[in-house]
């Protein structure tokens, strides 16, 4: 166990000067809370592997504060990568490009890319300005578990196995930052997130998903998207139609017959039918930003509450849907069930 230091803004001085030394420095960005070490120090971003008990060849993200910095980072940039960059920089895009000699191996997974993105969290900004290195950081969570976007659960998860723990409230976004490979001949969404594909068609027209987004079967580009994710210690289930919340009730009728504890994960609309059931909401059904914002807090906040089953709410796949039920999708392993199948 490491003896982990947890501070807010004010002492962020120390956590940059830690950075400097090659230590470790959770920190918050406007997506998630994320574990950072200085990228050029290879034996800081190894022990990001330990922390976090994440495979060798996921690679990591390299998190910058300034343009220049991009440069050092990067081979060949292509040129429609300064529009990319002018819209959405700083904030939930990550660009993946191909890599300069400077960044180590350890860092890209052996890969000839770089995954590299500019955070608009101004905590964030200011850490990675103050430590004058860019910054790999992953997601703050122990591997295969929801990534943290509040205070309590990025404590729960590395609180003794980083140096530095630098806190400021529960992040905006919720989700992880959208991943787009900009190093082929067309540019490819490799993770969905925050910015959606019709956001970067706006500004690029041509744009394709990675196609294991659309075929289970296909093997992603993105490391990352092929180890089991997002998983609270319960069981979730997927309820999806128009008769999700009867197909629900049932349900939960038929686990309380067998002594299962039931949680349900949805926006408000469907929760005001439960009553002496464990809910968590994920807002306003209308508010599609605030369900992303949410996720991951209440599959984690469920969890807490030690239910053996989550049965959550399906959403559309469309703009910000397709992130959340990426997510959603994979915390469930898959499982999903079709309420208009067997309630007609
Ligand atoms: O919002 C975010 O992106 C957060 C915050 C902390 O910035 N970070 C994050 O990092 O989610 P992580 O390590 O949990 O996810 C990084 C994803 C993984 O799926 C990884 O495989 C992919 O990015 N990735 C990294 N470098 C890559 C590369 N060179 N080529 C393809 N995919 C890459
Ligand atoms: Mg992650």
């Amino acid at each position: 166990m490491k003896k982990t230091i947890i501070i807010r803004e004010n002492r962020i001085d120390e956590a940059a000067n830690a950075l400097k030394e090659g230590k470790l420095v959770v920190f918050p960005t406007e997506t998630v809370y994320g574990l950072g070490a200085n990228a050029f120090d290879e034996e800081a971003v190894k022990n990001i592997f330990i922390a976090k008990g994440r495979p060798s060849d996921n690679p990591l993200i390299v998190h910058i504060a300034n343009i220049n910095q991009l440069k050092d980072l990067t081979g060949e940039i292509p040129e429609y990568a300064q529009s990319l960059i002018d819209a959405f920089w700083p904030g939930p895009l990550t660009l993946v490009m191909k890599k300069s000699d400077l960044v180590p191996e350890i860092i890209t997974g052996g890969l000839d890319t770089v995954a590299i993105r500019m955070p608009s969290h101004p905590v964030a900004l200011k850490l990675i300005k103050l430590s004058g290195v860019p910054i790999a950081a992953p997601s703050a969570n122990i591997s295969g578990r929801p990534s943290p976007t509040s205070e309590i659960h990025v404590v729960e998860d590395l609180s003794g196995r980083v140096d530095y723990i630098l806190l400021a409230g529960d992040t905006s976004v919720g989700l992880e930052s959208t991943v787009l490979d900009i190093s082929g001949a067309i540019p490819q969404i490799l993770r969905p997130g925050y910015i959606t594909y019709e956001d970067i068609h706006e500004i690029i027209g041509q744009l394709k998903y990675d196609l294991h987004l659309t075929d289970k079967n296909i093997t992603p580009k993105s490391p990352g998207m092929k180890y089991k994710h997002y998983s609270p210690k319960a069981k979730v289930i997927i309820v999806e139609g128009k008769y999700s919340r009867q197909k629900m009730t049932s349900m939960i009728d038929d686990y309380a017959e067998q002594g299962i504890k039931v949680g349900i994960m949805g926006t408000d609309e469907l929760l005001k039918g439960f009553s002496g059931v464990v809910c968590c909401s994920l807002g306003d059904a209308k508010k599609i930003s605030e369900v992303g914002n949410r996720l991951f807090r209440c599959l984690r906040d469920l969890d807490q509450q030690k239910v053996d089953v989550i049965l959550a709410e399906s959403f559309n796949r469309e703009g910000l849907g397709v992130a959340i039920m990426n997510r959603l999708e994979k915390a469930a392993g898959y499982h999903i069930i079709n309420s208009e199948e067997d309630m007609q």
